[in-house]
């Protein structure tokens, strides 16, 4: 497996363009299925999570094309010659449970493997299958797949979000858009790949109103067809660049990058002591002297502060002025990288979902191993700032989620190699 050496000290100046954002580009290829009509995605990323979703549509039958950038995807599934998520595709990545809507949606019946646990937490399929219930579809769960089934076809119905999943709230909106009748969707996620999936499916035909607020109207149309549609940036990717200059010091801009993708993030970014200004080409992150001021933080569904730049926020606690407290309120298992960084000198105390970080004046480097997509570049920021070299193993996660991490650090002067693994 391939191991990252980061050799910290460091300042970081420069430029970094942000990709298509992973995760809305893992809603948008699924709902490729939901039309015999080509869907293009331009500005998609090279990511492998990315490549795993491509593997699970070809299994379907869908045909998956990448283009010589190597950023446009063809996904055109003219005909489908299976409708079974497998255990094996599944398992490898979570989201996978997407295509559970788009092929009820289309072809009246969906087998999908359970994807059991990971890393970060149960993550239960409960909400998806709810939404399907109330579009009038039949689930049953048979040797750990999802049996689904809507014979007639499925019909408009409201659900009723128990609590904010960003993922059932995009198989439901997939699902919604070939239902016949009107679905409203209640207590929705409102995450900009929502917003993205929205604009998407309305591009291919669909009558959709209110994604970015807490409630989506769908009218069910017939069919779908083709369309061409760019890829929102990765917020998540933003984030992190962003975080990056407030641990080495300098200034990097974010080419691409918007505030609005990251505004809560961005305001504790500039509360800790961090400048952060808007260019003509993105976002700009820059801090000049002393030590940042620790802040405190609670994860919560969109506009609230992201789960999925937690783990990144408390590397830049490790060495802030003071107590900083972060709780972790989306997902019960996400401090793994704690125990990693209090390995290169940090003080950190977890006690259930709060991490309790008490700023030290430098880390150290040290042999870490990354444990999750997330935790992994966390520790890659750690080590940017950190004395000597640090080695993080296990970087095959951050291949699912960061495209090219090496090549856009160094580009601003960082000292980070990959190992090969032999
Ligand atoms: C998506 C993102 C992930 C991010 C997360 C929260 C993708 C591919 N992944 O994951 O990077 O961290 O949103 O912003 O877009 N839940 C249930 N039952 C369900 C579904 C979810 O209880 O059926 C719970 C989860 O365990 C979690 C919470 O709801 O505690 C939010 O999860 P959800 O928003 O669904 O996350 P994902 O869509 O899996």
């Amino acid at each position: 497996m391939d191991s990252i050496v980061v050799r910290g000290g460091a300042e970081l100046h420069g430029r970094i363009p942000i990709a298509g954002a992973k995760n809305a580009c893992l809603a948008l290829m699924p709902a490729g299925l939901l039309t015999d009509d080509m869907l293009t995605l331009t500005n998609a990323p090279r990511l492998s999570d990315i490549s795993t979703m491509a593997a699970l549509l070809r299994s379907l039958g869908v045909a998956v094309e990448t283009r010589d950038d190597d950023q446009t995807l063809d996904i055109s599934a003219t005909s489908l010659t299976s409708t079974c998520a497998e255990y094996e595709i599944v398992r490898r990545m979570r989201a996978s449970i997407l295509v559970l809507g788009p092929l009820l949606a289309r072809a009246g019946h969906a087998e999908v493997s359970l994807p059991g646990g990971c890393a970060i937490g149960a993550r239960p399929v409960d909400l998806h299958q709810y939404a399907m219930e109330q579009l009038g579809a039949e689930l049953e769960l048979r040797d750990g797949y999802l049996h689904a089934r809507a014979p007639g076809g499925l019909t408009g119905g409201v659900i009723e979000f128990p609590m904010v999943s960003v993922g059932a709230t995009e198989n439901a909106l997939m699902a919604a858009t070939l239902a016949s009748g009107t679905s409203v969707l209640r207590n929705v996620a409102r995450e900009p790949e929502i917003v993205d999936l929205a604009r998407c499916l309305r591009a291919m035909g669909a009558r959709i109103e209110g994604e970015g607020t807490d409630e989506i109207t769908v009218e069910g149309v017939e069919r779908l067809g083709g369309a061409t549609h760019s890829v929102v940036p990765d917020r998540i990717e933003l984030g992190t660049y962003l975080i990056a200059p407030g641990i080495t010091g300098g200034s990097v801009e974010c080419v691409g990058g918007r505030r609005e993708l990251v505004a809560a993030f961005a305001d504790k970014l500039e509360e800790a002591g961090l400048s952060i200004e808007d260019t003509a080409d993105g976002l700009r992150s820059s801090r000049a002297n002393g030590r940042l001021r620790a802040v405190d933080v609670v994860t919560a569904p969109f506009p609230g502060f992201p789960t999925d730049l937690q783990a990144q926020m408390m590397a830049l606690m490790c060495t802030a002025d003071g107590v900083s407290v972060l709780e972790e309120r989306i997902f019960e298992n996400r401090f793994m990288h704690a125990p990693e960084l209090m390995r290169m000198g940090a003080r950190i105390d977890v006690q259930g979902g709060t991490a309790t970080v008490t700023g030290v004046a430098r880390l150290k480097g040290a042999p870490v191993m990354a444990t999750d997509l997330r935790a992994s570049v966390s520790l890659i920021l750690a080590a940017l700032g950190a004395e000597g070299e640090t080695t993080v193993a296990r970087v095959y996660h951050l291949d699912r989620g960061y495209e090219r991490v090496e090549e856009k650090l160094r580009a601003c002067g960082a000292w980070i190699e990959r190992v090969r693994a032999t």
